[in-house]
């Protein structure tokens, strides 16, 4: 293993003011405090929003809006329901909510909670994200939930009344509905003053949000509460300069560390679950050259894709003689805390959605972090000692990072939350009050791709089918396949493939064969036609020969996922059903069926061109077939395909096509809804 070179201009970062504790580098010193002893209750009133339990409640009385501001770890989220259900907030029925950015954190979160409380998961305390409701209509009082499912129940309930008190968490990542619940929230307030809200936010740009609740209502209707936190100093330590591959830099120094320092958990940031991978199997395949004596290692993953029981195996205290290596997403970096983690291994970089509306093309790109982003991960390293950040890039490069990222709702492709926000009777976009507006371009697409797909009608208002498709749990594009399915005759496979694509990772590599098995196992469903259709064979197999977890992986399947697409694909049966929508089957003519696909991407088409990559059929666009695709390295034998999605990394990858005739971009595209709106 090479010497790592790293340069270290002091300590800095969160608490830095703090005094340092003695501790000798190298000597294996006292693991970081395992609060395992502690009762429950001695636990929580360790955390620091202890001390504001009072001030916090009293707040919330007076006040229609409290802001809570706290570093990571303080206990907003574990505690502020539970001070809430004790004093007294969700008697008569009412329903304390708090929503959180992410699905793995509401899981999580409420699974803790729920052992804090003393109550079986899904009574007292639940948790609701997209298709998985683990809540109960009667019993739960306190109930987590991703923000797109509080967003998704104003449709059905404006007012929200089920709802005493709820609470936006994580509010400085200002997700796109988070930001859309802000705003709707703020009207409910008008209509509804007896209803409390709490904003709680992990960074100090809480004024933003203090200003936007009280411009226009009574000055005196917010406050902020600050909690102190308590915070170990953080050295930070940068590289030289950039690592060509950080995966591998990563395992290196989560080597070194290892080698050189006592004990501590280490944490990695890297951006998506196949750099978590790569970098788990880099370290596990180093684990057998580890010198007799050194500290044990224990790697382990954090990311959206994994079980509740993986994510949860992140929360158990290393013994003795060995150290976690948790490789994770930035969702550790402010959902979710790891305590005992004393070294943060920064890759520098996340993952986010960005959205071009001159091309339509929605892409996850790769992109640097932001200093406010970058300061957060060092604060990680702090949380129960003192600890050590290494940036896996030079310090000129943290000069030059954005301050902060751009709120979401400026990044995104609004057409699916501006049906919904017409479906909750919000026709002028121009008066309601954002807490930050989407760029006028891309409402203004929005709204023409609404309008094409006969959503929205000449009058700006949403059509029959515009209200329908609003109500459906899924982005306009699929909705509108499954509505159109009835004209293919092709609802049955439409409603597979539509599950399927809702799932991630249908396909897994199989432990010690990376590739190659996957790959043979995977042609057995595999398809002249594409990725849409092979998902279709998939999922036929799955239900036919499969549901177990040994049949899946002999086809290197992932079971779970598996088993989560049947789930929704029965909740989204119920909505054709409501929908009068037939359940016919195409009966193998495939044809008809990528017709239907075409009439939801039909934005999403491209051109094969001679070196093998494509063009985007709006904006011209160079695309790359993603490696997962059966395309990978065939020419379509139309030359055109349609696309799912696209990834940006170093190159514009799109993933999940299917080959189709170019007409049928005309015919079922926007040209479709206007001659059958004249029928
Ligand atoms: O929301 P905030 O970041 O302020 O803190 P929190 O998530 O409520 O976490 C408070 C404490 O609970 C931290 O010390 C966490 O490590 C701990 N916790 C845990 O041990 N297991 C969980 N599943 C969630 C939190
Ligand atoms: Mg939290």
């Amino acid at each position: 293993m090479s010497t790592l070179t790293f340069w270290k201009p002091g300590t800095a970062g969160p608490g830095s003011t703090h005094d340092r504790e003695t501790e000798e580098e190298g000597n294996v010193v006292q693991s970081a405090p395992s609060h395992g002893f502690l009762s429950i209750q001695a636990q929580r009133e360790r955390l620091p929003i202890w001390q504001h339990r009072q001030k916090l409640l009293h707040c919330i009385e007076k006040y229609g809006v409290t802001i809570v501001v706290g570093q990571t770890g303080s206990g907003k989220t574990t505690q502020l329901p539970q001070y809430l259900l004790e004093s007294g907030w969700a008697s008569e029925g009412n329903i304390i909510a708090c929503t959180q950015p992410r699905r793995v954190a509401a899981t999580s979160v409420a699974i803790r909670v729920a052992t804090e409380v003393g109550t079986l998961l899904g009574d007292e305390v639940g948790y609701t994200i997209r298709f998985e409701d683990v809540s109960d209509k009667e019993r739960t009082r306190i109930c987590y939930m991703t923000d797109g499912m509080l967003f998704r129940e104003t449709l059905i309930d404006p007012l929200l009344s089920r709802y005493n008190v709820i609470m936006i968490d994580e509010a400085h990542e200002r997700s796109l509905y988070t930001d859309l619940l802000l705003g709707i929230l703020k009207k409910i307030r008008r209509k509804r003053p007896s209803l409390r809200l709490i904003v709680s936010s992990a960074t100090l740009d809480a004024k933003a949000f203090l200003e936007y609740f009280t411009s226009g209502t009574h000055p005196d209707d917010a406050t902020i509460v600050s909690l102190e936190g308590r915070m170990f100093p953080v050295e930070v330590a940068y590289l030289q300069e950039s690592a060509p591959d950080y995966v591998r830099k990563a395992v290196e120094v989560a080597w070194s560390i290892n080698l050189q320092h006592g004990a501590g958990d280490i944490l990695i940031f890297l951006t998506g679950r196949e750099e978590i991978e790569r970098c788990l199997e880099e370290l596990t395949e180093l684990l057998p050259t580890l010198p007799r004596g050194a500290t044990q290692i224990i790697p382990l993953a954090l990311h959206a894709g994994l079980s509740t029981e993986e994510q949860l195996r992140v929360f158990n205290v290393a013994e003795r003689g060995t150290r976690k290596v948790i490789a994770a997403t930035n969702i550790a970096e402010a959902s979710v805390t790891i305590d005992g983690v004393k070294f943060v291994v920064d890759s520098g970089f996340v993952k986010i959605r960005t959205y071009n509306p001159t091309t339509f093309l929605a892409s996850l790109s790769t992109v640097p972090v932001s200093k406010a982003s970058a300061i957060q991960r060092t604060g990680r390293a702090g949380r129960t000692s003192p600890g050590i950040c290494y940036r896996l890039y030079p310090e000129s490069a943290f000069a030059s990072l954005p301050t902060s990222t751009p709120p979401e709702i400026t990044r995104t492709d609004m057409t699916t939350p501006i049906l919904q926000l017409k479906s909750l009777g919000i026709d002028d976009l121009m008066k309601f009050e954002w807490v930050s507006a989407p760029p006028a371009e891309s409402i203004l697409r929005a709204l023409e791709g609404l309008f094409a797909a006969g959503m929205i009608g000449d009058n700006g208002l949403l059509t029959p089918i515009g209200e329908r498709v609003a109500e459906c749990p899924i982005e306009v594009n699929i909705a509108r396949m499954l509505f159109t399915s009835k004209d293919f005759n092709c609802g049955e496979e439409i409603l597979t493939i539509a599950s399927m694509i809702s799932i991630q990772d249908a396909f897994v590599i199989p432990d010690g064969a990376p590739g190659a098995i996957a790959e043979l196992e995977r042609r057995k469903f595999t398809t002249e036609e594409g990725d849409h259709l092979t998902l279709l064979n998939a999922y036929n197999a799955f239900t036919k020969y499969g549901r177990s977890s040994s049949w899946c992986k002999a086809h290197a399947l992932n079971f779970r996922a598996m088993s989560r697409a049947v789930s929704i694909r029965s909740q989204l049966k119920k909505y054709m059903i409501r929908f009068n929508l037939p359940l016919q089957s195409c009966e193998g003519d495939a044809k008809r069926l990528r017709q239907c696909l075409v009439s939801g991407y039909w934005r999403n088409g491209a051109r094969w061109v001679a070196d093998g990559t494509y063009r985007s059929v709006k904006g011209n666009k160079t695309l790359y077939v993603h490696p997962t695709s059966v395309l990978f390295t065939r020419k379509p034998r139309t030359g055109w395909v349609v696309f799912h999605e696209v990834e940006e990394t170093k190159r514009t990858q799109i993933r999940i096509l299917s080959e189709i005739e170019p007409d049928w971009l005309l015919d079922y595209g926007h040209k479709y809804q206007h001659r059958h709106a004249a029928g």
